[in-house]
């Protein structure tokens, strides 16, 4: 039995994370959800963004499905997501890019591999009013998280025999902090001969991935330039409906989609559970239920093999329920003819 903390979010977030949590619970392991409500909706209730009761259960169970939680643009409080990568550390940002079959894009078989660093950069969130009409934002990077993150891309990229990585950075300019960025990856690289080590400035990177991505294999960046680059990237493989990702830190583990809670959609059952149902198959592995992992990973890619139940950001018709439907079918006719 795994304890595990759901956080279903808000706006599309408790369509996907349902479809994902029915598709999860028919794998036949055992699961006891813990499920907290977070962001606006935890505040009505509790006057906190975070209840104390999610961090809590977070701190114990150490893993946590978590799905999109709206953050008021230019007003309001500051993002909860963002919170939770900092409360409890979870420095590594990982989002692997790859194509699902039966999805048209311009670019087939990708495989790219976004390491973003979580916790600091221009994300650090300080921010103030200098005078009326100036404000100013502080942009921190350390040594220590700089080295963390670039050890984390290449432990990675050794374990799973990945040959090349490139820091994005814009340290022409942004010389001391993008500097000691890219000083920190440097000096990693060097305990890693076999793994090529490159370096890109950003809006450069944007240009290439566009014309090649298949030039890059791991891509190293700190937080802003992650968060574009990463969705930039999902449009490689068919949006931002599709892609996976993990909040890794050395206690507890976050696995949440990269995509946010879509409002424009929300309520309505059309929702994409594919990028959510991917980062729970992060988080099967990162509990060792490996040979579930592979077989809900398996029935997702013979929905979209097969294209009958696809949900319409990829051209399909099926509503978010018909698609997890589909997706647990499939998985029960593999488990009987295996
Ligand atoms: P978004 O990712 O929510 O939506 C961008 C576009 O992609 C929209 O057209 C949406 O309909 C579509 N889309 C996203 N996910 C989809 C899915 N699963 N299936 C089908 N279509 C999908 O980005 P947006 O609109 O910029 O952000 C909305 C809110 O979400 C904001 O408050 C933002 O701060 C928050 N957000 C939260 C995140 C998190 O909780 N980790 C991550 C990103 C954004």
């Amino acid at each position: 039995m795994h304890t595990i903390t759901l956080i279903p979010g808000d706006g599309i977030g408790p369509e996907v994370t349902n479809a994902v949590v029915r598709i999860l619970e028919a794998t036949g392991v055992k699961f006891h959800w813990e499920s907290f409500a977070a962001g606006a909706e935890a505040y009505e209730k509790y006057k906190e963004y975070l209840p104390q009761e999610l961090l809590a259960s977070i701190e114990r169970n150490r893993v946590a499905l978590k799905g999109p939680i709206t953050t008021p643009i230019g007003t309001g409080f500051s993002s909860a997501n963002v919170a939770l990568r900092k409360k409890f550390e979870l420095f590594a940002n990982f989002r692997p890019i790859r194509n699902l079959p039966g999805v048209p894009t311009r670019y087939p078989g990708v495989d790219l591999i976004i390491v973003r660093e979580n916790t600091e950069g221009l994300y650090s969130g300080i921010e103030h009013e200098v005078v009326p009409g100036v404000v100013e934002s502080l942009k921190i990077i350390t040594e220590k998280a700089s080295t963390r993150i670039a050890r984390f891309a290449f432990e990675y990229s050794r374990r799973e025999k990945r040959k090349k990585i490139f820091a994005i950075h814009k340290a022409n300019i942004m010389k001391l902090s993008d500097g000691l960025f890219l000083r920190c990856a440097r000096n990693v690289s060097k305990e890693y001969p076999e793994i090529t080590y490159g370096e890109h400035i950003v809006y450069n990177t944007c240009m290439q991935l566009v014309m090649n991505p298949y030039q890059y294999d791991v891509l190293l960046l700190e937080n802003l330039y992650g968060d574009i680059i990463s969705d930039l990237c999902a449009a490689f493989v068919g949006g931002l409906g599709l892609v996976p990702g993990a909040n890794l830190g050395t206690e507890c583990a976050i696995f949440e989609a990269v995509h946010g809670s879509a409002p424009d959609i929300a309520g309505k059952n059309i929702a994409n559970p594919t990028a959510l149902l991917q980062s729970s198959v992060l988080m099967l592995r990162h509990i060792g239920e490996t040979n579930a992992a592979e077989r809900v990973q398996a029935a997702l890619e013979r929905v979209y093999q097969s294209k009958e139940k696809l949900t319409r950001d990829i051209g399909g018709t099926a509503s978010t329920t018909e698609f997890a439907d589909a997706v647990i079918a499939a998985m029960s006719v593999a488990t009987a003819t295996s």
